[in-house]
């Protein structure tokens, strides 16, 4: 079965997220990455989440508390574009995930925005664990949305394809603007041990 883009994105975490890692849910929203990553890392790994909206962050504590996994994270009320600040520099990542757009059943004008999404994705790059990914759960259907959308697809097909695979997945016969999945994998280069 074709699987949705959330679904195929939690599909890669489940498979290259490891014990132990340290690992970045860029968007909270009402948990659902989080709590998934949380549990993939384990009592040893660690989340770090961000959120602009204080009410995400309070929801995403809870279903941590609920599903008892509130060691392995730390939530941030702050954009993810202030992650080069938050990580340490010789911080290696497992895997992130941004889900972008707006949060259902709260204030669709609070969306991510390209500027602040791809400064985000420039601090991870550099930290990512090779064969690890950043993923990009991406929503255009909304206002602001087909800018990101633009800006993020010119961005990521830019990227150095002797240093990164990049993937789209994603319907191409639903009504609706679909979400589709950016998914951006380091590559083994040959001078690296
Ligand atoms: C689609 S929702 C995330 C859904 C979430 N992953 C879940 O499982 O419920 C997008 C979220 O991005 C947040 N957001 C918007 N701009 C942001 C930024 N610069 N940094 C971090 N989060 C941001 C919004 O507040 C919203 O909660």
């Amino acid at each position: 079965m074709l699987l949705s883009a959330v679904d195929f994105s939690h599909s890669l975490l489940k498979e290259t997220v490891c014990k132990g890692d340290l690992v970045i849910d860029a968007t909270v929203g009402n948990g659902s990455d989080t709590v998934l990553l949380a549990t993939l890392v384990g009592p040893t790994g660690k989340v770090i989440g961000f959120d602009v909206q204080k009410q995400a962050v309070e929801n995403t504590a809870q279903k941590l508390l609920l599903a008892g996994l509130t060691d392995q994270a730390t939530l941030l009320h702050q954009g993810h574009e202030t992650l080069g600040d938050v990580l340490a520099d010789n911080a290696k990542i497992g895997g992130a995930i941004f889900n972008l757009g707006y949060l259902p059943g709260s204030d669709k004008t609070i969306i991510t925005k390209k500027n602040t999404t791809i400064r985000a994705i420039e601090a991870l790059l550099p930290k990512l664990r090779i064969g690890s990914y950043i993923l990009l759960v991406v929503y255009s259907g909304h206002p602001g949305g087909m800018e990101e959308k633009n800006a993020l697809l010119d961005y990521c097909s830019s990227l150095n394809q002797s240093l990164f695979k990049v993937l789209q997945y994603g319907f191409i016969n639903q009504i609706n603007h679909p979400p589709f999945l950016i998914a951006i994998e380091k590559k083994k280069t040959p001078y690296m041990k």
